[in-house]
C-alpha cells in the first residue's frame, strides 16, 4: 500500500487532497500545524495517523516508510508572507529545501511542491507564460516560493524525484473553507452583502483552478513515472479568467436563485496582480487537465453553504491575514503568563 505524507494536510487544498487519497486507498500521514484547528480532517481522523509539528522541525519519524510526500504546508499567501517574512522564509524556502533532504537521506523516492503561479506576477499579462519562461519573482511570498523550486530542481537525482506545481489561485469549496480567494470572496460578498467591487474594473487577468483539480494534480504527480516528472514544473490550472467575468459569473449565478447582485467599479489598489498563464505541458505530458470550471464550482459552493446553513463568513479563520495577526496577539497575551502556568503560581 502506498504511503503518502501530506505536509499542511489540515489546509484548504490539503484536506481535500486527505480525502481523495484515503479514497484512492492510499495510506495517510498528516504533518500540520493546524493553524485552523482539527475541523478541516476530524470526519477523517481515525483513518489517518496525524502528526501535530511545525514543518522547520523535520522528524525523521514523519517520513519512515512513506513513499510519496505531497508538500502543502506552510504560509500560503502574499498578506501573510510581508506579515512576518522570516517565518516564511523559514518555512516556504528552507523547510522545503530541508524536507527535500531529508527525503534523500531517508529513501523517500517522491515529492510533489505546492509552488505558485504568483512567480509570474509582475511580467506583462500579453501573453499565455508557460514553465520555461524566465521570472523574476516578486515579493516575499513568491521569492521563497521560487527558491525552494530551484533547490528541488538541483536536488533531482536517480533516486528522488521531486514534482513542482506551479497552483494556479484556487477556488472552490473545501472542509478548511478560505474566503480570502478571488471567486470564494465574491461568492462570500455576494451572499453577504449583495455587492462586489471591481477594482480597477476588474480587468486584470489571473489562472485559476478548482480546489478538487489542484489536489488531484498531486496524485497525478506521485503516480506519474519519475522519467517523466522528475525536476519539472507543471502549471495547474483549468484557464484565464479576467477579474470582472469572475464577478460576472457569480452575480449571475445568484441571480438564477432571484437574489439581487450589484457590480460596482472602485479605484484599482497600489499593487494588483494581471498575468495569464499556459496549462499547455501538464496537459501535453501527464495527459492531466483540469476540467471544473469556475461556473461548475460557483453552483457546488453554493449548494454546499445552503446545506451547511452556514452564516458566519466574518469569522477571522477564513482569512489567512485576519487569523494570523490573532494568533499572535493572543500568544503575546499569553506570554506574561506562561511561567506563573507553567510555575503552578
Ligand atoms: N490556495 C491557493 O490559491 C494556492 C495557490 C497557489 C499555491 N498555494 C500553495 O498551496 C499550499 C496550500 O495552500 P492552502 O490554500 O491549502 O493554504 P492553507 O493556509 O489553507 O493551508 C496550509 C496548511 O499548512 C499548515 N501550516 C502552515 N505553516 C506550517 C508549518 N510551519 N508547519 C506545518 N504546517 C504548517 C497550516 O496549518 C494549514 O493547515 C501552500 O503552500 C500555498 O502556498 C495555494
Amino acid at each position: 500500500m502506498t504511503t503518502v505524507l501530506v505536509t499542511g494536510g489540515a489546509g484548504y487544498i490539503g484536506s481535500v487532497l486527505v480525502r481523495k487519497l484515503l479514497a484512492q486507498g492510499m495510506k495517510v500521514r498528516v504533518l500540520d500545524r493546524l493553524y485552523w484547528g482539527r475541523k478541516p480532517i476530524e470526519e477523517v481522523i481515525d483513518q489517518i495517523e496525524l502528526f501535530h509539528g511545525d514543518i522547520r522541525d523535520i522528524r525523521d519519524e514523519w517520513l519512515e516508510g512513506v513513499d510519496a510526500v505531497c508538500h502543502l504546508g506552510g504560509f500560503s499567501n502574499d498578506p501573510t508572507a510581508e506579515y512576518d517574512p522570516k517565518a516564511n522564509w523559514e518555512m516556504n524556502a528552507i523547510a522545503t529545501e530541508r524536507l527535500a533532504l531529508a527525503c534523500k537521506r531517508l529513501g523517500v523516492p517522491r515529492l510533489t511542491f505546492g509552488s505558485s503561479c504568483s512567480v509570474y506576477d509582475g511580467l506583462p499579462p500579453d501573453v499565455d507564460y508557460t514553465e520555461d519562461q524566465e521570472v523574476q519573482a516578486k515579493g516575499a511570498y513568491a521569492e521563497a516560493k521560487y527558491y525552494a523550486e530551484e533547490r528541488l530542481r538541483e536536488l533531482a537525482d536517480d533516486s528522488f524525484c521531486p514534482v513542482i506545481f506551479r497552483q494556479a489561485t484556487v477556488f472552490g469549496f473545501s472542509p478548511r473553507m478560505r474566503y480570502d480567494l478571488v471567486v470564494n470572496t465574491f461568492v462570500k460578498d455576494a451572499l453577504k452583502s449583495g455587492s462586489l467591487y471591481l477594482h480597477g474594473g476588474g480587468w486584470m487577468w489571473r489562472p485559476l483552478v478548482d480546489v478538487g483539480d489542484c489536489a488531484q494534480a498531486h496524485i497525478v504527480g506521485i503516480q506519474a513515472p519519475a522519467e517523466k516528472v522528475r525536476g519539472e514544473i507543471f502549471n495547474v490550472m483549468q484557464d484565464n479568467y479576467q477579474i470582472r467575468a469572475l464577478a460576472m459569473m457569480v452575480a449571475g449565478t445568484l441571480r438564477l436563485e432571484d437574489r439581487d447582485v450589484a457590480l460596482e467599479e472602485v479605484p484599482a489598489p497600489p499593487r494588483t496582480r494581471d498575468y495569464r498563464c499556459s496549462s499547455e505541458k501538464m496537459t501535453r505530458v501527464l495527459g492531466f487537465s483540469p476540467q471544473v470550471t469556475v461556473l461548475a464550482s460557483i453552483a457546488n459552493m453554493l449548494r454546499c453553504i445552503n446545506q451547511n446553513g452556514f452564516t458566519e463568513f466574518d469569522h477571522p479563520r477564513y482569512y489567512n491575514i485576519r487569523w494570523m495577526e490573532l494568533l499572535i496577539e493572543v500568544n503575546e497575551n499569553l506570554r506574561p503568563f506562561e511561567s506563573v502556568l507553567r510555575e503552578g503560581k
